[in-house]
């Protein structure tokens, strides 16, 4: 033995490949059962593709760096569940190109922000922070109030991540661009046909309070107020106790058959 390591430790290419070998059984064991399944990300219901202009909204918080501050990502400790809601699902970011988790926050997670507060207070605070919140250290963004969306460009986008496999259809493809208006103007006679592609729990009015136009800030409002709705969380936790009352209920039965035997 002590001659046999004699000669791999002076071998530099056996000694080279032996650590290949070696190292490679860990990495096989890791990644060889991915290859079994098809998909990591557990299905979740209600979970759907952004809407042309939720997408614009989410867009433009890349853009803007908005991630520098703020994490998208419920973490399962007490201190997050107990401030933000129920923790993050892997499959609500299933279609975040990239996602949007973050290790930094110097503003609250985002996660589930949409729905807790008015559009008018987003507007208001996204115009300028400080006159909503005290102190805050967050830049204002009033420009985005005065930037109309670009319908077409986001029709690229949309095909773009249908060709990356996020499952837009084709009429979701050719009708993007007039969607993106839609969802931003109720008036429109036919405003309410874009929940025939993304469903019923689309969120269809006028976000930035200006109806002549369809700005940024009705993008980015209208992205900030579907985050964390899509699945319903609360029948998510009920599932989740039944299934647990359901797995502690069972030995028991089995105790009591045994007994009766
Ligand atoms: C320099 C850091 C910073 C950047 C960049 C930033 N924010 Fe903030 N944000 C904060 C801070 C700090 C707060 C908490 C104080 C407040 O509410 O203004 C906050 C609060 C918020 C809130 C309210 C959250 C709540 O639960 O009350 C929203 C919504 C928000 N930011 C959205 C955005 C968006 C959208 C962008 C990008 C356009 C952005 N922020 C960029 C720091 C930042």
């Amino acid at each position: 033995m002590g001659k046999l390591h004699q000669m791999i430790e002076r071998n530099s290419i056996v000694l080279v490949l032996m650590i290949t070998i070696v190292a490679s059984i860990g990495g096989i064991i890791e990644i060889a059962p991915l290859f079994t399944i098809q998909n990591t990300v557990e299905k979740v219901e209600g979970m759907r593709v952004y809407t042309p202009l939720e997408l614009a909204g989410r867009d433009i918080y890349v853009r803007e760096g908005c991630y520098a501050c703020h994490s998208q990502m419920i973490r399962k400790l007490k201190t997050d569940v107990d401030r933000y809601g129920h923790y993050s699902l892997a499959a609500e970011s299933m279609y975040d190109r990239p996602f949007q988790w973050g290790s930094k926050r110097t503003g609250p997670d985002l996660a589930r922000i949409g729905g807790r507060r008015s559009d008018e207070w987003h507007v208001r605070h996204l115009k300028e922070p400080r006159k909503v919140v005290k102190g805050s250290l967050m830049p204002g963004y009033a420009f985005l109030a005065d930037t109309d969306i670009d319908p077409q460009r986001i029709a690229l986008s949309i095909k773009a991540l249908q060709w990356a496999g996020d499952p837009y259809t084709d009429e979701m493809v050719k009708e993007a661009a007039k969607d993106a208006i839609r969802q931003a103007s109720p008036d429109m006679d036919d405003a309410e046909s874009i929940k025939e592609r993304y469903g019923e729990k689309v969120q269809i009015r006028d976000f930035d309070g200006n109806p002549a136009r369809v700005t940024e800030m009705d993008a980015m409002v209208a992205y900030l107020q579907m985050l964390g709705t899509l699945v319903d969380t609360k029948a998510l936790r009920a599932a989740v106790k039944a299934q647990r009352q359901a797995a502690e209920s069972k030995p028991a039965g089995k105790a009591k058959e045994v007994a009766a035997r």
